[in-house]
């Protein structure tokens, strides 16, 4: 059975007429913008860039329906095992083909032929074994691709000569053993870079590469077994970096003459197995050019032993020698290293900042990081004017002694997160130059007045994750410059965070207080609203507030901030937003309210935002869309709403956000029915608007097609036959209409009983040819909007814990059988009708034609067949326009649901005891009833 299934014109909202007449003016389907499988970024109307990503999908084969325009196309972390010519024969504007993590061992020769744009090409972490002759065809643009981590052993002689344009490759860790196989590639004329390490090379010979010199700038041989590595021309004139780390064989080293390596000046030798005068003598063929030195993971004797030396030989400028279990470093032991500027010792065993450091002057960068320094004494770092950066985070320093900073008088970044500290008074004095300070993952519990004080080029000051409670008035007032301030993941509170304390912060521009404690009581306006002096702030983080969580934004909250450009204010345990909450930020762009528990966003809250461009509203409960309509977001580009209770998205709503380009609806309640009819049809072909993987869009309703993917539903059956019938049938409904209303309007009431003896007649000639009568206990009449109420409360309670047998249109209504005879069947089928009222309710057309069958039964069968539950308190005066309720009302009993947070027992067991009563009251017949609606 095929998923599409024929769903008849079976709309919530709309009549049968309005709904057919409606369904005639169908276009027909286009080639669109959502792809099946994939996610697309850009607008294909602006086409610029098209991203196309397909990545972590599970795919076996390439998606046939990638849109020409594609410029970048991801299909990495798929199970794509074979490459077919086919796939990519449409996509001549692509750059970027990105096919990392598949199982592909195959490429069918000139399966790229057809992208003569492509820069980029990723083929890494497959099962190629072979690469044959014709794999490259045509990509004479190509500059970068990645091969490494295949299963290569064979590379055909002239696959790579049609790649004239490519720049870097990267062949790394495949089994390729000769480095003749490679020989190839050294003849392209742009080649730069080349990546052969982890290859089983054992000898790496210029004389089986060319004899011609090359342009080639970056050569990477790391875990090669080489037994030689011999250079006997000078065809590396531009060789710039060498990368020989982890060499696990005793190598031969043979470069004869010094100036084949002159070039060279950035060298790897990190983890290399050669003893040390090997390494010593290797380090002799390079000239003085060499600036640049790693010899990370030697250990601490080798590296130790080298380090007396290498500055001898080479003027260093950089020296990286992480990973070696240091411990320790004295000043002889680098005595002619004074030229280094910049010293690179994380990741050793460093307790203390080794006393070499004050002896290199010329230091512009210093990184300590993950040791276990435990205290920075006062001549630590000493001498160090030059430093423009020091990076010492991830130890264990709890205390800094006094003047430990005073020479660093230029130094501009200083990242000590994640130590020890529980004070933060150091900053006092010196450091007039730093421009970023770094203390997350402390331990401090305040800000005081006059911390911060000498830092007035500071533009950047981090403190997230502390345990900051506290912030004196004026903590930050020394720092006019400050741009950035991050205080996330602390101990803040509403009280911490005053008015006086952002007071002095001129040119900040983003604040960061998510995650800490601030809760308020009320949306009553505050007196003195935090942020009233921060007219340039652009991006203010306060989502995830820890606890209870904010509970209320008061209506103030924002004052001030004139300029604010993006708010998170999401997961916040917010229920209701006050109208004048975004009146202070009329400029903001990017709004996040997600994971809020919304009952009512009105139209009014969004009103002054006329420049939003993204609104995030995932998670909050919405079960429609239409307080957007008039809020007028004419600039919106992105909204998010996944993760609500949507069922129908309705044209105007959409229709009112004129510049969309992105729509999340993923995990919603939609509904697969002809009220979805429109959106289906214009997601597809919709040339302007992506919604996030449409094609992985499930129906929930009804019933039977629930978990059916909601693109696949047929809706040319709403349509019912285009063309001809079509115009019949609307010029007949016309005629019946016009024909009808003059009947009604002169015989109204003749008509009306006519109309229900009828049915009724009807109904009971079947009930004689079924003569097991009643199939239901109840009849469920309710409106789409309180269909949420009903699935989740009403339907668990009576079916579930009462154990009544209920009839729910959607559920057990009989596709393919009008819709009248299902609503009188439905009826006449159960002992009772159960209305759920609401004012959705009272609007909808429809559900009066249920009440009405109902109560002629009521009066056909002088049976008490209607219980009404009302789900909102409607006051007496507005039912008066539904007389025919407000009679019903003031004659029989009803239920009403319990507001929020009352006990709903009492409202079970009245529900029971009226679905028990056999009800044969004695009951006056309708006459004079209104018809409803007016
Ligand atoms: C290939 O690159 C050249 C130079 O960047 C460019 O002019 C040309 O348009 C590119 N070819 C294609 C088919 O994109
Ligand atoms: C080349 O591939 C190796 C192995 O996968 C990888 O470790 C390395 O980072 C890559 N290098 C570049 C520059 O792509
Ligand atoms: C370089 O020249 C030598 C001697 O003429 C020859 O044996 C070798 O094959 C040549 N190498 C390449 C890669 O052309
Ligand atoms: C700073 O440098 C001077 C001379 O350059 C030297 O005498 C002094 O010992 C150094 N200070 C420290 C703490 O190493
Ligand atoms: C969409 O919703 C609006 C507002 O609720 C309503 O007026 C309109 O009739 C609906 N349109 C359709 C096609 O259902
Ligand atoms: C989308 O673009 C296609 C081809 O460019 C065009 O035929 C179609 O009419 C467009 N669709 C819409 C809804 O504008």
């Amino acid at each position: 059975m095929s998923v599409r299934e024929h769903v008849l014109c079976f709309n919530k909202y709309c009549s049968l007429t309005s709904c057919l007449l409606y369904c005639c003016i169908f276009i027909n389907l286009v080639n669109g913008y959502s792809v099946k499988n994939c996610t697309v970024r850009g607008s294909l109307k602006y086409a610029q860039n098209i991203n196309v990503f397909c990545d972590k999908r599970s795919l076996h084969f390439v998606p046939d329906n990638i849109p020409d325009k594609a410029t970048y196309l991801d299909i990495s972390n798929n199970v794509i095992q074979k490459i077919i010519k086919e796939y990519f024969s449409q996509l001549s504007n692509l750059k970027s083909l990105n096919a990392l993590h598949n199982k592909i061992r195959e490429v069918e020769e000139g399966a790229f032929s057809s992208l003569v744009a492509l820069q980029e090409l990723n083929l890494a972490y497959n099962k190629l074994t072979n690469i044959l002759g014709g794999m490259f065809q045509n990509l004479r643009n190509l500059t970068v691709l990645h091969l490494n981590e295949n299963l290569i052993t064979n590379i055909n002689f002239s696959a790579f000569s049609p790649l004239i344009s490519l720049r870097k490759v990267n062949l790394s860790r495949n089994h390729l053993k000769k480095i003749g196989k490679v020989q190839p590639l050294f003849l392209l004329p742009q080649l730069q870079e080349v990546h052969i390490g982890s290859n089983g090379f054992t000898s790496f010979q210029t004389s089986e590469l060319s004899n011609i010199s090359l342009r080639l700038q970056v050569l990477d041989l790391f875990q090669n077994p080489l037994k030689v590595f011999s250079i006997t021309a000078d065809i590396f004139p531009h060789l710039d970096n060498l990368v020989l780390a982890f060499i696990t064989e005793n190598m031969t080293w043979d470069v004869q003459d010094k100036r084949y390596l002159q070039s060279v000046k950035h060298l790897n030798l990190s983890g290399i197995q050669l003893p040390l005068e090997k390494i010593t003598a290797l380090l002799q063929t390079f000239n003085s050019s060499l600036v640049s030195l790693r010899l990370h993971f030697l250990g601490d004797i080798k590296v130790r032993a080298l380090i007396r030396d290498v500055c001898l030989i080479s003027p260093l400028k950089f020296l990286g020698l992480q990973w070696n279990n240091i411990t320790a470093i004295s000043k002889d032991e680098m005595q002619f290293c004074t030229q280094l500027t910049e010293l690179d010792l994380s990741n050793n065993k460093l307790y203390s900042v080794p006393a070499v450091v004050s002896s290199l002057p010329g230091l512009r960068f210093l990184d300590l990081t993950f040791n276990n320094i435990k205290n920075i004494s006062s001549v630590d770092f000493a001498n160090l004017t030059q430093l423009r950066t020091l990076q010492i985070y991830g130890n264990v320093i709890s205390f800094i002694e006094e003047f430990a900073f005073k020479d660093l008088k230029n130094i501009k970044t200083l990242m000590i997160g994640s130590n020890r500290l529980s004070l933060n008074r150091y900053f006092k004095k010196d450091l007039q130059k730093l421009e970023i300070l770094d203390l997350a993952n402390n331990k401090l519990d305040s800000v005081r007045r006059g911390h911060f004080d000498s830092l007035n080029s500071l533009k950047n000051l981090s403190l997230p994750d502390n345990q900051i409670s506290f912030i004196e008035a004026g903590s930050f007032s020394g720092l006019t410059n400050l741009i950035f301030l991050n205080l996330q993941s602390n101990k803040l509170s509403q009280s911490s965070i005053k008015a006086s304390v952002f007071s002095r912060l001129p040119n900040l521009k983003t604040l960061l207080l998510n995650n800490n404690y601030i809760s308020y009581d009320s949306q009553e306006p505050l007196e003195q609203p935090p942020f009233q002096y921060l007219r340039k702030l652009k991006i203010l983080n306060i989502f995830s507030q820890a606890h209870k969580g904010m509970l209320y934004l008061p209506s103030n909250l924002f004052m001030g901030l004139w300029n604010l450009e993006e708010l998170q204010a999401e997961n916040l345990n917010i229920n209701s937003l006050h109208p004048d909450t975004f009146t202070h930020t009329p400029y903001l762009w990017v709004l996040d309210l997600s994971r809020n528990d919304f009952i009512l966003l009105t139209t009014k809250i969004f009103l002054p935002l006329q420049v939003l461009k993204t609104l995030h509203l995932s998670k909050v409960g919405l079960q429609s869309l239409d307080f957007l309509i008039n809020a007028n977001l004419s600039k919106l580009h992105l909204l998010h709403v996944s993760k609500n209770a949507l069922s129908v998205i309705n044209e105007t709503v959409i229709q009112s956000f004129p510049t969309l380009i992105y729509l999340d609806l993923r995990g919603n309640y939609l509904s697969c029915d002809c009220t979805n009819a429109w959106f289906i049809n214009w997601t597809i072909s919709s040339n302007d608007t992506e919604v996030e993987s449409a094609y992985e869009l499930t129906c929930n309703y009804p019933d039977k097609l629930k978990g059916h993917k909601l693109l696949d539903l047929d809706i040319g059956s709403c349509n019912v036959d285009v063309g001809f019938f079509c115009f019949i049938s609307t010029a007949t409904l016309v005629s019946v209409t016009l024909l009808g209303t003059f009947l009604f309007h002169f015989l109204k009431w003749q008509v009306i009983y006519a109309y229900y003896l009828f049915l009724a007649l009807l109904h009971d000639n079947k009930q004689q040819r079924k003569p097991n009568g009643l199939q239901y206990d109840a009849f469920i009449s309710y409106n789409v909007h309180d269909e949420l109420w009903v699935m989740r409360e009403l339907l668990p309670h009576l079916e579930g814990e009462q154990g009544w047998k209920l009839c729910l249109h959607h559920r057990d209504f009989e596709p393919g059988k009008p819709i009248m005879d299902n609503i009188v069947d439905g009826i006449y089928s159960s002992r009772k009708t159960i209305c759920v009222i609401s004012r959705h309710y009272l609007e909808s057309e429809w559900c009066s034609r249920e009440i009405q069958i109902a109560s002629f039964r009521l009066f056909d069968e002088k049976k008490d067949v209607l219980i009404l539950v009302f789900l909102e308190n409607i006051p007496s005066h507005q039912l008066s326009p539904y007389y025919r309720m407000k009679k019903l009302i003031q004659r029989k009993t009803y239920l009403s649901w319990p507001k929020p947070g009352e006990d709903t027992r009492v409202f079970w067991q009245k529900l029971r005891v009226a679905l028990e009563t056999k009800g044969n009251s004695e009951l006056e017949p309708p006459i004079g009833w209104d018809l409803g609606v007016n």
